[in-house]
């Protein structure tokens, strides 16, 4: 038997459904579901504006003082910051932009690297980010890249705010989009892109349930075992 942790990458940009698809493929899977993008949220909203441009020492020592753990049983388990839940704050347009412009610094990389990394030898994971196939896990045996026209994605995460009752305007969050990607894809480190031996799935016109469940064929195809 494999006693590895199975590690399942879930790459892609904004708005592609990874965070509804990567929670579905854990439950089934029985595994636990790590949101990368949270952490980088999560980081952003306590740091809070221009924190980008602090000077690396102010940073470090901030950093330094910050860590993530995830807490509970399989699919339930919860992503901690400092021994504290993540709210629905970190998921507003201004805290996503925060986040993709921190995500640009090596420093912050490098400390939530270690943190992922770290997650997932302890465990078996859904790892759903930008990054997660190409350097967190480069040697995960399942990973997926997912992609979808930006005005489907668009709509998706109008439809995502208005669900979490925060207030949205589809044209600011497809310009808020675009310029997320720009800055995700274009960054010089671990920039957003599939990984050479990623599954890309085009997501345009599918719902969660059947990019979940074309998902989960191919990872339970490999018949290997998770351990939660
Ligand atoms: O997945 P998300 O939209 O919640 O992520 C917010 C930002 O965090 C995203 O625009 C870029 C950054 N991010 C990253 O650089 N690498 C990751 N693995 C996850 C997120």
């Amino acid at each position: 038997m494999d006693e590895q942790p199975l590690v399942v990458t879930l790459d892609g940009p904004a708005g592609s459904g990874k965070t509804t698809v990567a929670k579905l493929v854990a439950a089934q899977l029985g595994i636990a579901y790590l949101d990368s993008g949270a952490m980088f949220r999560g980081l952003a909203y306590v740091l809070g504006e221009n924190s980008w441009d602090w000077p690396e020492k102010r940073l470090q020592s901030v950093l330094s003082e910050l860590s993530f753990e995830l807490v509970g049983r399989s699919a339930e388990a919860e992503l901690l910051l400092n021994g504290r839940p993540l709210g629905e704050d970190i998921r507003q347009e201004n805290v996503g932009m925060w986040a993709s412009h921190l995500a640009k610094i090596k420093l912050v990389r490098e400390h939530l690297k270690a943190a992922q990394q770290m997650l997932g030898a302890q465990r078996s994971l859904v790892a759903e980010g930008r990054d997660m196939g190409t350097v967190i896990f480069p040697r995960a045996k399942h990973k997926f890249f997912l992609e979808a026209r930006p005005e489907e994605r668009a709509k998706r995460r109008f439809r995502q705010l208005q669900e979490m009752g925060v207030a949205a305007d589809l044209l600011e969050l497809t310009e808020n989009l675009h310029l997320r990607d720009e800055q995700d894809r274009n960054r010089a480190l671990a920039p957003l892109k599939p990984a050479e031996d990623a599954v890309i799935v085009d997501t345009t016109g599918m719902n969660a349930n059947q990019v979940a469940e074309t998902i989960i064929a191919r990872v339970l195809a490999d018949g290997t075992v998770a351990h939660a």
